[in-house]
């Protein structure tokens, strides 16, 4: 395949560890500039991967013609105007998670995309990880119909011990372009947005549309505690956990009790590079299944699937915008409603549709 012809906007943490390793080891990509604000991060990123061109000013790589598609690698609340930009400069775009911090921007990024032909995807990376493909095949196919969901995303208390060992040492940078309010300092909402939307997603990957949510929230100590009841579209039954940090280790995964079988999933942090361990029972040969996923890097198989749909093949896993906006309306409904007394939200309605 003609390669696709990428630049990287934002040479922080998450391009270091993630996005430029995976396009240069990506199939069917080629890096061709990078661009940050900080000069020692975009000067270490050209060195370290070889592009044709750094820039400081996102303006300057998205007038470059030789950039057909871009990935926005930069703090949540530039994620819509820097997306905005790019598909207005013809360039399709790959764009981190959460899609937006507030639901009127992302909202303001649809009605921008309806008026391209360009190919925007959300970095659900998750949807790669082979393990969670399988269960999504299973959950849309041979199981029939779904009965119920339950996931969690719980992070541990030594996180960062552990993701220290695994990301390369970063460099950092006193320039780099941060938003005026520091999205940490309301460290609630921040860890809903970060975290919830890998978790929403997941469950609406499995699940399809999540249309209402009934949130308890509970802090101690700095732990933060969202258990939430959903309905889906489909009326499965859901329960979400999002707890941040639990005094334990990592724990992510769902299980999925369906007509015609159940799955079991355990999920690792993305930088062991190992796909969910995935197992399910199909009620038709009284078996359990288990794939091997021994390609376990998500973030390589995101790029390759966003260059493949730039290339015309159908879009098979990848989040879209509707995805991204839903994620963020699921999580607005969920801090509604914990707000709220833990009524029942509904997410349409948050989402300002009818
Ligand atoms: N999918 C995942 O597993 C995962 C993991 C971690 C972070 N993320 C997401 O990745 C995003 C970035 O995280 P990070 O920790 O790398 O952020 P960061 O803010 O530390 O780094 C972003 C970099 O982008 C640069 N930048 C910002 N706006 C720019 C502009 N207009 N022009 C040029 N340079 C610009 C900054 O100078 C900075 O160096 C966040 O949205 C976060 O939620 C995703």
């Amino acid at each position: 395949m003609n390669p696709v012809r990428i630049g990287i906007i934002g040479c922080g943490p998450i391009a270091q560890a993630a996005h430029l390793p995976a396009i240069v080891k990506a199939n069917n990509a080629v890096l061709v500039a990078v661009c940050d604000r900080s000069e020692l991060l975009r000067t270490a990123a050209l060195a370290m991967h070889g592009a044709a061109a750094a820039y400081a000013d996102a303006a300057e790589l998205l007038a470059d013609t030789r950039v057909e598609a871009v990935i926005i690698a930069v703090a949540d609340a530039f994620h819509v105007p820097l997306a905005i930009a790019a598909l207005q400069a013809g360039k399709h775009v790959l764009v981190e998670k959460p899609l937006s911090d507030t639901l009127a921007s992302a909202q303001q990024l649809l009605v921008v995309h309806a008026n391209t032909n360009r190919v925007l995807h959300v970095a659900n990376n998750k949807r790669y990880d082979m393990g969670i493909e399988y269960a999504h095949e299973m959950s849309w196919g041979p199981l029939g119909q779904r009965m119920a969901y339950r996931g969690w995303y719980c992070d541990s208390h030594l996180r960062y011990t552990v993701t220290d060992n695994l990301h390369p040492t970063f460099v950092t940078a006193t320039d780099a372009l941060r938003p005026g309010t520091d999205p940490k300092s309301d460290r609630r909402r921040y860890l809903l947005l970060t975290h919830g939307s890998h978790l929403v997603d997941t469950a609406r990957y499995i699940c399809g549309s999540i249309v209402r949510v009934q949130t308890q929230y509970r802090s101690i100590e700095g732990a933060h505690c969202w258990f939430s009841a959903v309905t889906f579209a489909d009326g499965t039954l859901g329960h979400l956990d999002l707890t941040v940090t639990i005094q334990g280790d990592h724990h992510e995964g769902f299980n999925l009790y369906s007509q015609h079988g159940s799955i079991q999933a355990k999920t690792y942090l993305p930088w062991f590079f190992k796909s969910s361990d995935v197992e399910v029972f199909t009620s038709t040969d009284q078996q359990y299944h288990r794939p091997l996923g021994a390609d376990g890097h998500s973030y390589r198989r995101q790029i390759e699937g966003f260059c493949a749909v730039i290339r015309g093949e159908p879009v098979v896993r990848a989040a879209g915008i509707a995805d991204g906006i839903a994620a963020v309306a699921v999580l607005t409904a969920m801090t509604r409603s914990a707000e709220a007394g833990s009524t029942w939200i509904d997410v349409d309605h948050v989402a300002g549709l009818p």
